[in-house]
């Protein structure tokens, strides 16, 4: 079961590490565009921390107030996605505004996953 755990612990982070590295690749290769990428990164890493949000495989309490946050923070990236990938298609681009919240939130959402005990 704990090892189980940690594989789902190993998929939420490729989930991550997909999102945030096509948002990088986006932000150097100065389109600052939505990718399909970023949204799989999204659904990956959503559908692994819902698995991992239940208790099961740890002998300790889980903390909901953090998981809460970052549930919120991950359903607000998700809005974002949606939006400026909407405004990408009409005009074909996306607001920076909508684009640096995209990185900057999910940035965010892995600072209070390591740094909130
Ligand atoms: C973009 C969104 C997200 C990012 C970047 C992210 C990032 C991370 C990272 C880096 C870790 C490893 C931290 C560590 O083990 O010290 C982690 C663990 C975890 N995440 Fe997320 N996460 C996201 C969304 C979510 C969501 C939506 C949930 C739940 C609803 C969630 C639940 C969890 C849980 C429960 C753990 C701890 C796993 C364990 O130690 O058993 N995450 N997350």
């Amino acid at each position: 079961m704990e090892l189980l755990r940690h594989l789902v612990v190993l998929v939420h982070l490729v989930g991550f590490a997909v999102l945030f590295g096509a948002w990088v690749v986006e932000l150097f290769n100065g389109k600052r565009g939505i990718t399909r990428l970023m949204h799989w990164g999204l659904a990956i890493a959503g559908v692994a921390g819902l698995a991992l949000a239940a208790p099961w495989g740890i002998e300790y309490d889980l903390n909901y107030a953090k998981i809460g946050t970052k549930l919120v923070i991950l359903i607000v990236i998700g809005a974002l996605l949606g939006i400026g990938a909407g405004r990408q298609r009409k005009t074909g681009s996306v607001p920076s505004a909508i684009f640096w919240l995209i990185g900057i939130l999910t940035f965010a959402n892995a600072a209070i996953a390591v740094l909130w005990r």
